[in-house]
């Protein structure tokens, strides 16, 4: 059926699947700041329960695969790429067919890594500026600092994990944004009122990269 074969590369099995705790608050709120600032916007988002910002091109994917390909359809025509998707770093290998049964010793999943989508970008012969993100649970500006480097990024937002009312699922956030030639601090704001800052910053950068 359909719906398996698309939940296939996150599936342990038909009934069961990996993921993780984004919302996709973030990443709509930036959809939305980059429509309000007079931008083109094509929204690429996986599993989630908002309403898309109107105006925007959507779609909608499930597996990390299934946003790989979305991206490389769409990106050698955009400006501008922003990385905000807690893309899935691993998939099962071999998802059951079949229900799993319980039984008495315990199960070991194989993961296989995903191909990093920012990196494929990057990577690109005429990459557009590109804007990562940065979840961290430890060592915030080290490791934000090393992807920006190893990913090639023009600026990455970085986020730490573990902050009671932000991040992950909350309707807050609070950045740290780096890039080549500087950063700052967006305060813990609404989703939404981070987005239009961080639209912004980015405007700002882009410019004066042309
Ligand atoms: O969705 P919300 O509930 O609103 O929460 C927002 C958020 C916390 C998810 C968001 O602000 C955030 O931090 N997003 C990035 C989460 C993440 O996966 O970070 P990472 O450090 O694991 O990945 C680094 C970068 O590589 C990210 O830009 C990510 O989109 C990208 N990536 C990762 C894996 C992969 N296979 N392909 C990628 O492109």
């Amino acid at each position: 059926d359909n719906q398996i074969d698309a939940l296939e590369c996150m599936a342990i099995d038909p009934v069961r699947y990996l993921s993780n705790r984004s919302s996709g608050k973030m990443g709509f709120a930036i959809a939305q700041a980059a429509l309000e600032a007079g931008a083109e916007v094509d929204l690429i988002h996986g599993p989630v329960v908002l309403t898309p910002p109107s105006r925007s091109r959507v779609t909608a994917v499930v597996s990390a695969q299934e946003m790989y390909d979305a991206v490389m359809a769409t990106v050698e025509s955009v400006d501008i790429f922003i990385a905000c998707a807690a893309v899935a770093d691993y998939r099962i290998e071999a998802p059951a067919q079949q229900k799993r049964k319980k039984d008495d010793v315990s199960l070991n999943l194989t993961l296989t890594p995903t191909r990093d989508i920012l990196l494929s970008v990057t990577a690109l012969p005429e990459p557009p500026f590109a804007v990562g993100f940065a979840a961290e649970t430890e060592n915030l500006l080290r490791h934000a600092r090393s992807k920006l480097e190893r990913k090639s990024l023009d600026m990455i937002a970085a986020n730490q994990v573990g902050v009671e009312g932000s991040g992950f699922e909350s309707s807050a956030n609070e950045l740290h944004v780096l890039w080549k030639g500087g950063e700052q601090v967006l305060a813990k704001a609404p989703k939404q009122a981070i987005a239009r800052q961080l639209v912004r910053l980015i405007a700002n950068c882009y410019c004066l990269r042309k």
